[in-house]
């Protein structure tokens, strides 16, 4: 059977870095409060000089390079991301030029919020085993410091930049114990838009100076209401994706999920029942970097040696729409 392959991984992340203690400077919080709620202890702030294409194209040239694969054979480029450049054209296409793909191959962004990578992975997937492309570069970037209200203690403490990659490529799967990508999972619930969305940027409320003035070009979020939705979406995605696929929360050797909050992932763990201690973490030391964290976790978890080939590893994210995703990945 075809099955569709992850075969280099890479990430970027900025070199500055925003510790608890610099927002205890920016907004009335402390480190004991942040570190209690969320896990978070610093986050990453990319430079002025430097948009989403820039670390995007950073981590695709990592994954590219892992992979042994030159950018120039790299036939679709999807990013998933809610901060690209710019409106249009999109990310993607500043991607291919500063990354020396081919001009005439696909490069196209998706919007699904936290969830992007995931659904990004999804698509690729599906041109993979279809056999529309050969090599398909996944990114997930974000630079959420720039929509973020750095005066709004309730959001400011959460959120960081970056970037992961991920080349895959399809063939075949190794018949009777398959590796490779066991199956995708995507959802979305367009009534809960309103708990987790940048209002002001969009046709609906463009650009003005009057309406900039109201500051809804920043994120605006019901922390309760996403903590709920987020727990119980995740894990519920992550139980399909066993279920599905036959097996049980104990084959799991890595759940890589998003990482939103560490309290948040620790709901999903008591609901799937997959121990802590199975779930690779770096919300720490990166915040939540939204479509670009559970790539980012996953380059670091294969760099610090902690999975290995046949391990069964348990994607999740869940983000703004809401959309959410989870995928079975057999390494
Ligand atoms: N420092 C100190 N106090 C803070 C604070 C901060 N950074 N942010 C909020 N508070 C205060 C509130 O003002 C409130 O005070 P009050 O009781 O005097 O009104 C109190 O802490 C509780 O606020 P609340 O918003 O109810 O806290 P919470 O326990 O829900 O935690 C989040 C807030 C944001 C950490 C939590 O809701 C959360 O993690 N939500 C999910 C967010 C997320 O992951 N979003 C992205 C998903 S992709």
């Amino acid at each position: 059977m075809i099955r569709s392959r992850i075969v280099g991984t890479g990430r970027a992340v900025p070199t500055k870095v925003l510790t608890n203690a610099d927002l205890m400077r920016m907004v009335d919080t402390s480190d004991a409060w942040i570190v209690e709620r969320t896990g978070i202890r610093e986050r990453h702030i990319l430079e002025p000089s430097l948009a989403a294409s820039d670390l995007a194209t950073e981590a695709g040239r990592k994954a590219c390079d892992k992979a042994g694969i030159a950018p120039a054979l790299v036939d679709c480029i999807i990013v998933g991301t809610v901060t690209g450049d710019c409106p249009f054209p999109s990310t993607a296409t500043f991607v291919q030029k500063k990354l020396g793909a081919r001009p005439g191959s696909c490069a196209f962004d998706l919007s699904a919020a936290c969830a992007g990578f995931l659904y990004g992975m999804s698509i690729a997937d599906a041109f993979l085993r279809v056999g529309q492309f050969k090599h398909v570069l996944v990114i997930g970037v974000e630079v959420l410091s720039r929509i973020t209200d750095w005066t709004d203690r309730g959001t400011c403490i959460l959120f960081g930049d970056g970037a992961g990659a991920v080349l895959m490529t399809a063939g075949d799967d190794g018949g009777a114990s398959p590796r490779g990508l066991l199956s995708t999972h995507l959802f979305a619930d367009g009534g809960l838009t309103d708990i987790l969305l940048q209002p002001i940027g969009g046709s609906r409320e463009p650009a003005t100076p009057e309406n900039l003035a109201t500051k809804r070009h920043f994120i605006q979020m019901n922390g309760r209401e996403v903590y709920k939705h987020a727990v119980r979406n995740m894990a519920a995605g992550a139980r399909t994706a066993l279920e599905v696929n036959g097996l049980k929360a104990d084959d799991v050797a890595w759940v890589v999920a998003h990482q939103a909050n560490i309290r948040i992932l620790e709901g999903v763990s008591d609901r799937v029942g997959i121990p802590m201690s199975r779930f690779f973490t770096n919300v720490d030391r990166y915040g939540n970097t939204s479509s670009a964290s559970v790539p980012t976790a996953l380059d670091e978890a294969l760099e610090m040696g902690k999975i290995k080939q046949g391990d069964l590893l348990l994607f999740a994210a869940l983000g703004g729409g809401l959309t959410w995703a989870s995928a079975a990945v057999r390494w």
